[in-house]
C-alpha cells in the first residue's frame, strides 16, 4: 500500500528536479479543466508534455463521451512512451539517421527509434514542464496557454526557440489548438505536433476500425524500409491510402505493410499548404459523434495506434492495438533532410512557426 503511493510522489519530485535544470526556478505541474457555458463540453489539460488530457462531447442524445485517450495521474504521463494527447517536438515524426546538415553545419540528435530520431529525442516537448502564462476556465471561450523556452543545443538542435500553445474551446463545440515558435539565435526545424488518440465511441471502448475516415489528401509520402520518406509525393488514387471518400479505417487493415501493421504514414494534405483547410472528417456510425479536422499545416499523418497493447488508461480502461487514431497534422516526416518538401526551418528575425488546428465535433 505505501509503496503505491510513494511511488507517484518519488516521480513527481524526479520531474521537478530535472526539469529545474536549466532554470533553477522550480515550475509546479498542475491538471486544468476548460468548460463551456452550457456545461456539455470540457477538456482537461497539463503543463507537463502541455498535453491534453481528456475531451468529453455529447452524441445527439446526450450521452457524454470522453474521446480521447490518457492517463489519470502525472506519474503514468512521466513514465509512458505514447505521447498520449501531447505536444511533441522540436521535431516530431521522424529524421533519418538522426542528422541534418543546416546552413552548412551538421547536427547530430539521439538515436531513439533504430538509427532515426523520433519525436524530438529522449526528453522532446511532451517531456518537460512548460509555464502555465495565463488562463480563463470557463465563459464563452474559456483558453489557457503554455509557454517553454527551449535552449540552443537541446536534444541536439540548433538555437534557442520560444513556444506557445494555447487551447481553447469555442462553440458549438470547437477545439483550437495554436501553436507558435519563435527562433532567437539560430535557424531550426521546427515541427509541433499534437498528438492526439481519438476515439469517438470512448477511450477504452474498443478498436475504431469501424469509425469513418476521410482525409482530404489526394498523395502522399512512400516511406523506405526505415519509415523515412523516399522523397515522392505519390497519388493515392488505387492504393490504401486512398481516404478521399469516406471509408472504415479498418478497409485494408489486413494489407497495411510494415511496424505492427496499421498506419504510420503522412499524407499530403490538398489545397494551399499554409492556409487554414479542412483536412479530415472522422465519425463513429453507431453514436453519431464526428470531428473534422482543421489545419494550416502540408502534412497529416495518420497513425491507428498499432503499438498500444494493454497499455493502462483513465478510469481503469485498458487500451490495446487500434484502440484509437492520430491525425497529426504536421510537417511532412524528415523534411530538413528533403530540400523538395515544404521547408521546416524557423529562422531568427523570420515570420516564426505558426500552426493552427481546430477540431470541430459533431452530432
Ligand atoms: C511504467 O511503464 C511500464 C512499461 O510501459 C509499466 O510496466 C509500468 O507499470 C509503468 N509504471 C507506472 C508507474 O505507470
Ligand atoms: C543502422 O545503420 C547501420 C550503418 O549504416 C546499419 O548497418 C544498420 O543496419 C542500421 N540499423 C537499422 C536498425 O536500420
Ligand atoms: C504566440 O502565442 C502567444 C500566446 O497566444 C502570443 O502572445 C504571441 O504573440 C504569439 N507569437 C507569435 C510570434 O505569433
Amino acid at each position: 500500500m505505501a509503496r503505491a503511493v510513494l511511488l507517484p510522489v518519488a516521480l513527481l519530485l524526479l520531474c521537478l528536479a530535472l526539469a529545474g535544470g536549466a532554470d533553477a526556478e522550480r515550475k509546479p505541474v498542475g491538471f486544468y479543466e476548460l468548460k463551456n457555458k452550457k456545461g456539455d463540453f470540457s477538456i482537461k489539460v497539463t503543463n507537463w508534455g502541455a498535453t491534453l488530457v481528456s475531451v468529453l462531447v455529447p452524441d445527439c442524445k446526450g450521452n457524454m463521451a470522453d474521446v480521447i485517450l490518457g492517463y489519470d495521474t502525472l506519474a503514468e504521463y512521466v513514465n509512458g512512451t505514447a505521447s498520449f494527447g501531447a505536444t511533441v517536438g522540436r521535431v516530431a515524426n521522424r529524421i533519418a539517421n538522426s542528422r541534418f546538415v543546416l546552413d552548412g553545419k551538421p547536427y547530430r540528435l539521439f538515436r531513439n527509434d533504430g538509427n532515426n530520431s523520433i519525436h524530438g529525442g529522449h526528453r522532446g516537448f511532451s517531456k518537460v514542464i512548460w509555464t502555465v502564462k495565463e488562463h480563463v476556465l470557463d465563459g464563452d471561450s474559456p483558453y489557457i496557454t503554455f509557454f517553454y523556452h527551449s535552449f540552443d543545443g537541446e536534444q541536439g538542435f540548433p538555437g534557442d526557440l520560444d513556444l506557445y500553445v494555447t487551447y481553447q474551446l469555442s462553440s458549438p463545440y470547437d477545439l483550437s489548438i495554436r501553436m507558435n515558435a519563435t527562433a532567437t539565435t539560430k535557424a531550426t526545424p521546427v515541427n509541433l505536433v499534437n498528438h492526439g488518440y481519438w476515439n469517438l465511441a470512448g477511450h477504452g471502448s474498443g478498436d475504431v476500425l469501424r469509425h469513418e475516415l476521410q482525409i482530404l489528401a489526394s498523395r502522399y509520402t512512400p516511406l523506405d524500409a526505415t519509415k523515412i520518406p523516399t522523397g515522392q509525393v505519390a497519388p493515392v488514387a488505387g492504393t490504401i491510402y486512398d481516404f478521399l471518400k469516406p471509408t472504415p479505417v479498418g478497409e485494408h487493415m489486413e494489407v497495411v505493410s510494415g511496424g505492427g501493421g496499421g498506419y504510420d504514414i503522412n499524407f499530403a494534405v490538398d489545397g494551399q499548404q499554409d492556409a487554414l483547410r479542412q483536412v479530415a472528417r472522422v465519425e463513429d456510425p453507431k453514436s453519431g459523434r464526428g470531428m473534422e479536422v482543421w489545419a494550416n499545416q502540408p502534412g497529416v499523418q495518420l497513425y491507428t495506434s498499432n503499438w498500444l497493447i494493454n497499455e493502462k488508461g483513465k478510469g481503469g480502461k485498458v487500451y490495446g492495438q487500434y484502440g484509437a487514431l492520430c491525425l497529426e497534422t504536421q510537417a511532412y516526416p524528415d523534411a530538413v533532410n528533403h530540400p523538395e518538401f515544404p521547408s521546416s526551418i524557423v529562422r531568427p528575425g523570420g515570420q516564426g512557426y505558426k500552426h493552427d488546428m481546430t477540431i470541430k465535433f459533431y452530432y
